[in-house]
């Protein structure tokens, strides 16, 4: 891969885009290589996810403009749906993924970050969706992700403004949970991604999609979704071994990582 960088640290994978030179745009070719690396990730022994770019200065500069800006309208509807395969992919990958934001999130690079389940972001951190600056809309999610994470109201004057955000601002607004001085985010991210990994698996796994499949329906159909998830853990490994561990009145025990068990 030219620019993707995957490690693995035990349960924690980090998938770093590194294209430098370009602050990390997004180009059909980084898209694709982001893709395949996901489809890669090692189910059985990753159990969380973070999303980092490459430097001090940018996370993710947006969509690449130069391969943008000889586009079709056709090729632009399929450059759209590319990247918003990519994040759907992110989205509803079977982990949790953190973006640790450590610079520019602008454009495509607020919109994958907007994919993420947990955003955390370094003080330098600039968001922002320019795209209306372009002549475009937000074409990778913006206009539906920020407007369900934030506010529609608040979501439109983003968007219709170009205006970017600085880091506590963004904190301040919701679109990040925490910020951090540079040197500290990857670590701050790996320290939550380890406690997340420490947890049972099926029901981490489960609380993900449940969130997520419940966000997009009523509340009645919303509880349902829950009641099977929830089901769902019940007689597994993870759920003995919890419950168990907890019964037992095993404090040792009770930290230990309960054992994946594939569905
Ligand atoms: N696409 C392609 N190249 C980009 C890029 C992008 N989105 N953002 C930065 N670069 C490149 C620059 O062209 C430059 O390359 P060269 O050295 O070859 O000239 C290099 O990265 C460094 O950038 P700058 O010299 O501009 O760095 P700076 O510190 O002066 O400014 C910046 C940084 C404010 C982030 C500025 O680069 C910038 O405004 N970038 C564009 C941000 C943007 O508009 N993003 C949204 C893109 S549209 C989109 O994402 C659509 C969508 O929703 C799918």
């Amino acid at each position: 891969m030219e620019f993707i960088k995957y490690e693995v640290d035990g349960a924690v994978g980090t998938i770093t885009i590194s294209r430098e030179k370009a602050l990390n745009a997004l180009n059909s070719q980084v898209l694709d290589e982001l893709s395949e690396t996901l489809d890669n990730v090692d189910l059985e022994t990753v159990r969380c996810l973070i999303l980092t770019g490459a430097g001090e200065k940018s996370f993710v500069a947006g969509a690449d403009i130069g391969e943008m800006s000889t586009l079709t309208k056709a090729e632009g509807e399929a450059f759209g749906k590319k990247g918003n395969d990519v994040f759907r992919k992110l989205e509803t990958f079977p982990i949790p993924v953190i973006a640790a934001v450590n610079g520019f999130a602008l454009g495509g690079g607020c919109e994958i970050s907007m994919s993420c389940d947990i955003r955390i972001c370094s003080d330098n951190a600039i968001f922002g969706q320019p795209e209306v600056g372009l002549g475009i809309t937000p074409g990778f999610g913006g206009t539906q992700r920020l407007a369900r994470l934030v506010s529609p109201g608040m979501a439109k004057q983003l968007i219709y403004t170009a205006r970017n955000l600085k880091a506590d601002e963004a904190y301040r607004i919701g679109l990040v949970n925490a910020v951090y001085p540079q040197e500290e985010l990857l670590g701050a991210a790996q320290k939550m991604a380890a406690g997340i990994a420490m947890n049972a698996p099926i029901a981490v796994r489960n609380c993900k999609k449940a969130i997520n499949d419940g966000l997009q329906v009523d509340m009645d159909q919303a509880i349902v979704i829950e009641e099977k998830l929830f089901g769902d853990c019940f007689e597994t490994e993870d759920q003995k071994a919890g419950m168990g561990n907890f019964l037992e009145k095993d404090k040792e025990k009770k930290l230990k990582v309960v054992p994946f068990q594939n569905k």
